[in-house]
C-alpha cells in the first residue's frame, strides 16, 4: 500500500515554517520576531497553533532559527508572570496568559540557513511518526479565514488521497508572487485537479489564476520529493517544485479553491488589515473602531485631513 491510499490518517503534526527574518517588517522584527506580533492581542503563532488543534492536530513543528527563540517561548508557562497577575486580581489576563500552557506541543526544529520553504518543511521529517502518512504546514503568514479550511482540505484527501492544497484565484497580475496551479475540472465545486504547478512565474508564462496560500495537506512521500528537488526560484529549494516532481510522476494533487478571505501578516500592508478585520469583530473594540474609521474616512474624502502625523525620522 502507497502513503496515499484512501488509509485516511486523522492529522496530528503541523509544520510551521517560522524562521525568516521578517525583513519587510523592519525595523520591528529586529527584536520580535513577526510571528509574535499581535493581531488586536494575540500573536500570529498562536492563531496559527489554535487552528491546528482546531483541525485535529496536537503536534506543532515550529520551524525556527537562531536568534527566534521567542516565539517557542510563547508556549512555555511563566509562573512568575501567572503569579503577579493572580495576585492583582487580573483573572481576564490570566485566564489568556493560562490559555497558551500546553496548548499544543510545541516543538522546535532548527533551520541554520535560509535555503527555501521546501528546504524548511524537509526538516520536520524526523519530528513525524513512523506511522504519519500525512502533515500539514501552515503558513504564519497567511491567515485564511474563515478558520476551517484544512478540515476541508482532510476531507478531499479521504475522498482521493494524496496531496491537497488550498488555493485562492487573484488577479492575473499578482501571480508573480504566488506558487501557480495548472488545473482542470474535478466535477466537485471548489476542488479542482492540479496537473501542474509552477513558482512565481511571469504573468504572461503562469497557467492560471490559482495560487498557493499558506495551507498544505501533504503525503508524507513529499520528503523524498523533497530530497530529489533541486534549488529553484532564489536559488532556493522550493516547496513547489517538489509538489510538481509528485505530479509528473503520478502522485494525485488536488486544490480546495478557498472563498473567504486572505490576509498577508507578513508585510505592514497585510497586517493592519487583519488588525482591522479582527478589531472590527471584537465586542470590546468594534463598535469603538468602527465609528471612528467612518469618521475618519469622511474626513479623508473631505479633504479636510491634514496632511501628515508629523512623526519625527
Ligand atoms: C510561499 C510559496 C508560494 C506561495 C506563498 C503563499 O512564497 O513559495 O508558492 O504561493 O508562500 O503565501 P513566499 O510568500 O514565502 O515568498
Amino acid at each position: 500500500m502507497t502513503s496515499s491510499d484512501a488509509k485516511t490518517q486523522a492529522l496530528r503534526t503541523v509544520v510551521v515554517p517560522a524562521a525568516g527574518l521578517g525583513t519587510r517588517f523592519l525595523p520591528a522584527t529586529k527584536t520580535v520576531p513577526k510571528e509574535l506580533l499581535p493581531v488586536v492581542e494575540t500573536p500570529g503563532i498562536e492563531l496559527i497553533a489554535r487552528e491546528a488543534i482546531a483541525a485535529g492536530a496536537d503536534h506543532l513543528a515550529i520551524i525556527t532559527a537562531p536568534k527566534k527563540s521567542g516565539v517557542m517561548g510563547h508556549f512555555d508557562t511563566d509562573q512568575e508572570l501567572e503569579a503577579t497577575l493572580e495576585s492583582r486580581g487580573k483573572d481576564e489576563q490570566l485566564r489568556r496568559v493560562r490559555g497558551v500552557n500546553g496548548l499544543i506541543k510545541a516543538i522546535p526544529v532548527e533551520q541554520e540557513k535560509p535555503l527555501g520553504l521546501g528546504h524548511a518543511i524537509s526538516l520536520a521529517e524526523d519530528v513525524l511518526g513512523d506511522d504519519e502518512d500525512c502533515f500539514a504546514v501552515m503558513l504564519p503568514d497567511d491567515l485564511v479565514l474563515p478558520f476551517g479550511v484544512m478540515e476541508k482540505m482532510a476531507e478531499i484527501r479521504k475522498k482521493h488521497g494524496g496531496t491537497v492544497l488550498c488555493a485562492f484565484e487573484v488577479p492575473r497580475e499578482d501571480v508573480f508572487n504566488y506558487g501557480v496551479f495548472d488545473v482542470e475540472d474535478s466535477g466537485e465545486e471548489h476542488v479542482k485537479c492540479v496537473k501542474g504547478m509552477v513558482e512565481k512565474p511571469a504573468v504572461e508564462d503562469a497557467p492560471s489564476n490559482f495560487v498557493a496560500t499558506g495551507r498544505y495537506l501533504l503525503d508524507r512521500a513529499v520528503f523524498d520529493a523533497l530530497r530529489r528537488t533541486k534549488p529553484g526560484k532564489g536559488g532556493e529549494i522550493q516547496i513547489t517544485d517538489a509538489i510538481e516532481l509528485m505530479i509528473q510522476e503520478g502522485h494525485p494533487v488536488h486544490i480546495l479553491v478557498h472563498e473567504g478571505v486572505r490576509h498577508d501578516l507578513g508585510n505592514p500592508g497585510g497586517y493592519v488589515r487583519a488588525c482591522v478585520d479582527f478589531a472590527l469583530r471584537n465586542d470590546t473594540y468594534g463598535p469603538g473602531l468602527r465609528r471612528w474609521l467612518e469618521q475618519r474616512i469622511k474626513e479623508d474624502d473631505d479633504k479636510s485631513l491634514v496632511s501628515g502625523l508629523g512623526l519625527p525620522s
